[in-house]
């Protein structure tokens, strides 16, 4: 019997540390269906670049669970022929039992999103998690601030975050990356996005791990990549990739109304989606 490729997913402790030494970033793109993490993976295949593949606890039960999603991605890299580093990663896992649960399943990354509670709680439950994922070489990333806008439906209220309760979240814990709100949104921006690149640049000078930055949709080009140039290592992008594909999807629909194929009407997104990976990859200067 062929065994599903075990050994073919990996956490994001090296992808994300060489990011951080050769200043540029990662990307992180949220998977929502079979169809989506395949789009994901041809693409970064073909650029031969790492990848991280974001799921949220939402779309980890609208595709079935944690164990679905686990199959799903080693399958896939499996069938593709994928050579490059995958890393399936828990997007803003709400709970210590939902990054457990993760990682039972195969995820090789979790990101426990304690921001929402007290510096002394968030600090808690991030050292809960990152000794049970230590235990099984998963890395963690970890939130300090908060993240504006709504994501899964869950509406964030924004602030920044301190530079000291960084470095106590990240000495206290030994987590391997941290998010730290710095002005970006979840979603589409209300007006222009005014991220604090100072104490980006400061976080990025005092902190040994890499910087992550959320919210990736609708950031201009130069924000990017100076963000990079301040020490973010790896960007989620979710909004911008939802939005091609459906303008896709959409103008085929309307272009025939007879069309009834699941797959043709699913993959009529796959090149808008691809072309617009690519576009993010440049931008990022992701490397092998
Ligand atoms: P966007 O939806 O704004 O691209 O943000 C994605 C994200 O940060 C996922 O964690």
């Amino acid at each position: 019997m062929i065994k599903l490729g075990d050994n073919m997913i990996v956490n994001s402790k090296k992808m994300l540390s060489d990011a951080k030494k050769g200043s540029y970033a990662i990307p992180h793109f949220n998977i929502n269906n079979l169809e989506w993490t395949r789009f994901i993976l041809e693409a970064c295949e073909e650029q031969q670049i790492p990848v991280i593949l974001g799921v949220s606890e939402g779309a980890a039960n609208y595709m079935g669970g944690f164990y679905t999603v686990a199959s799903l991605v080693k399958a896939l890299v499996q069938d593709l022929k994928i050579t490059i580093p995958v890393c399936l990663h828990l997007d803003h896992g709400k709970s210590v039992e939902a990054c457990k649960n993760a990682i039972d399943a195969g995820f090789t990354s979790v990101m426990i999103d304690a921001s929402s509670l007290s510096v002394e709680e968030n600090v808690r439950l991030t050292k809960e998690v990152v000794d049970y994922a230590h235990a099984r070489d998963v890395s963690v990333e970890a939130e300090m601030g908060r993240v504006g806008g709504s994501e899964d439906g869950v509406e964030g209220k924004k602030y920044h975050a301190k530079i000291e309760d960084c470095v106590r979240l990240y000495e206290e814990t030994g987590i391997d990356s941290i998010a730290p709100a710095l002005g970006s949104v979840h979603g589409l921006y209300k007006g222009k996005p005014n991220l604090d690149f100072v104490t980006m640049q400061k976080m990025n000078e005092i902190l040994p791990i890499p910087l992550v930055l959320h919210g990736g949709t609708g950031i201009p080009e130069e924000d990017l990549k100076k963000a990079i140039s301040c020490g973010i290592a790896k960007i989620n992008v979710n909004t911008e990739l939802q939005i091609v594909w459906t303008k896709a999807v959409r103008a085929f629909l309307s272009e025939d109304q007879t069309e009834y194929d699941p797959r043709r009407i699913i993959r009529s997104g796959e090149v808008p989606m691809k072309e617009q990976i690519h576009e993010f990859i440049k931008i990022f200067g992701t490397r092998s």
